[in-house]
């Protein structure tokens, strides 16, 4: 089932998520419904404060990155099967020079700025059959997983950006929240008129 995606400004992408246990009520559905969500939206990640849950878990598809001729041939072929769901995520290192990407989010459309972030990230979590794991990704992988993390913890890419910058974008974010913006998937807006 396809859910709708919360529009920026909504409270629950300023929240700090929670942890969640085996018993969190139709997680495996939840997790279907987040792929379908971000698939139907062509997304590469999606966090659960996106669909309007405070809870601490992610699905990542980074596929469509290893298209990109660009990148060393061991990551193009990393990233082709690099689809992955983290469940209480939990970052405990990152270094590397901060390199900078302009991203998107689906909670923000139309909204595509340089964010920089770390190289190299060192992350623990659950996988969807909870069976803990501890990794390193650098490049790609590791930006999109800051940035779904990012979600997790309350914020969204622009809170990165420099003040001059986000002046400059505050009214198209404004006129996300108040739904004034066309988008091929659905969403729900906090500030509807
Ligand atoms: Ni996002």
């Amino acid at each position: 089932m396809i859910l709708p995606i919360t529009a920026y400004g909504d409270p629950v992408l300023k929240k700090v998520t929670q942890d969640i246990t085996p018993e969190y009520p139709g997680l495996k559905v939840l997790i279907d419904n987040m792929f379908e969500t971000m698939y139907s939206a062509e997304g590469v990640g999606l966090a659960a404060p996106q669909v309007g849950l405070d809870i601490r878990m992610a699905v990542i598809d980074a596929s469509p990155f290893a298209t990109d001729d660009e990148l060393p041939k061991a990551e193009r072929e990393f990233l082709k099967t690099f689809k992955k769901v983290f469940i209480n995520p939990h970052i405990s290192e990152r270094w590397g020079e901060p390199w900078g990407m302009e991203e998107g989010c689906l909670s923000l459309p139309g909204i595509h700025e340089k964010v920089f972030r770390p190289d190299a990230i060192r992350i623990t979590y659950m996988d969807e059959n909870w069976v803990e794991h501890t990794d390193e990704f650098t490049g790609y992988a590791a930006r999109v997983i800051q940035h779904e993390y990012d979600h997790l913890d309350g914020k969204v890419f622009t809170d990165h950006l420099s003040p001059l910058t986000r002046r400059m974008i505050q009214k198209r974010l404004s006129s996300i929240s108040e739904g004034r913006v066309k988008t091929h998937y659905p969403m729900r807006f906090p500030r509807r008129k």
